[in-house]
């Protein structure tokens, strides 16, 4: 039988360029290591077989490293919990082979996570034991980060739907794309915010793409950025540079705009009022602010996470592998990573 009572996890993340290492103790956190990788700097977007490469390298040093901030010994872990999927395939096939391997010698339970599902339920990681500031179900939850925009109804832990998805880019990546059009260094997101707020975000209008239902699309916005952007070089090859903050703050307004759009219309048709936001995008100044002018006005409930739990971290693969292991929700040796992986109960 597991033990119940005191339940350890060991949590490792290495989807995409950040390798990180956490450990959870009865859902309160004990550690979050993130090792960052600056090899990709120089080449504008995170090179694959680098990320895996850098993954190798900090691995064991990470997770030693949680270890010891948990303050904790290898044989109180209950399980290890590691990000299955998605992501990039060598990427996570670090993490899986590590976890598989950590299990085998420490004779504990394998549990594999949905990266997505993990940014979810970052919301029910508790900095200590009084912590009550979990959303509540059901609950809705933007999920906004470099790979996917999707709106979530939430039922339980391990019971989510997604009711709107992005069809084409998604919102984090617009960001980057439109940073690059102005020479902006990857990744552009928190760049354009730092230039948003000096900006005025009414100065340029960008068309906003006509979706039915609650799906989104960004192709067509970078692209009409793009030609904007074009058109106004060649009246005036300073236009970038003159008008910096002007331009990223209202592509900014506008990614937002679109957004939250889609999520108030989300909150009106299914009548739920508790509203919480995940995922790399969610640590958006803007987009932080117009959730709160809304939930104001709206009379929501609103859950921003901690900066911390916003980008990629092993803090909300623990969590989730907390609750699958109360549901004995185990894998085998045989278990692969999957570069694609939904949300839908899988
Ligand atoms: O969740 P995340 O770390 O990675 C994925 O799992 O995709 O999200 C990364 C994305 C990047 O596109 C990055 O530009 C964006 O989140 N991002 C931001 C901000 N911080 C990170 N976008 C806008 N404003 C920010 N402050």
């Amino acid at each position: 039988m597991n033990n119940q009572e005191n339940i350890v996890i060991l949590g490792i993340e290495s989807s995409c360029d950040d390798t990180s290492a956490a450990v959870i103790q009865n859902g309160v956190i004990k550690s979050n290591e993130v090792a960052g990788q600056a090899v990709h700097k120089a080449y504008g977007g995170v090179v694959p077989e680098l990320a895996s490469r850098a993954h190798q390298q900090n691995i064991i040093p990470v997770v030693d490293q949680a270890i010891k901030k948990a303050q904790i010994s290898r044989d109180e872990i209950s399980a290890i919990a590691f990000t299955r999927g998605p992501g990039l395939l060598g990427s996570l096939l670090v993490g899986t082979s590590f976890a598989k391997g950590f299990a085998l010698a420490s004779g504990i339970p394998l549990i594999e996570i949905n990266h997505l599902q993990g940014h979810v339920l970052a919301h029910f990681i508790k900095e200590n034991e009084n912590d009550e500031s979990q959303p509540q179900f059901p609950f809705l939850c933007l999920l906004v980060s470099g790979g996917n925009s999707q709106i979530i109804i939430v039922r339980d832990y391990l019971d989510m739907e997604v009711i709107g998805q992005t069809i084409d880019d998604a919102a984090g990546e617009a960001f980057d794309k439109c940073a690059k059009v102005i020479g902006l260094p990857y990744p552009g997101g928190p760049l354009i915010d730092k230039l948003a707020r000096e900006g005025n975000p009414e100065a340029f209008k960008f068309s906003e793409p006509k979706i039915p239902g609650l799906d989104y699309s960004f192709s067509g916005l970078k692209t009409s950025f793009l030609y904007f952007i074009r058109d106004n070089i060649q009246d005036n090859p300073d236009f970038i540079e003159e008008n910096k903050s002007d331009i990223c703050a209202s592509i900014q307004h506008t990614i937002i705009k679109v957004l939250m759009a889609k999520l108030k219309r989300a909150a009106k048709e299914t009548g739920i009022k508790e509203i919480a936001v995940a995922g790399g995008v969610s640590a958006n100044s803007g987009l932080r602010e117009a959730l709160q002018k809304e939930a104001e006005k709206r009379d929501w409930k609103l859950h921003i996470p901690k900066f911390d739990y916003t980008t990629d971290n092993a803090a909300m693969i623990a969590i989730t592998g907390y609750y699958k292991y109360q549901k004995g929700e185990f894998v085998g040796q045989d278990v692969a990573p999957f570069a694609r992986m939904v949300i839908n109960n899988d």
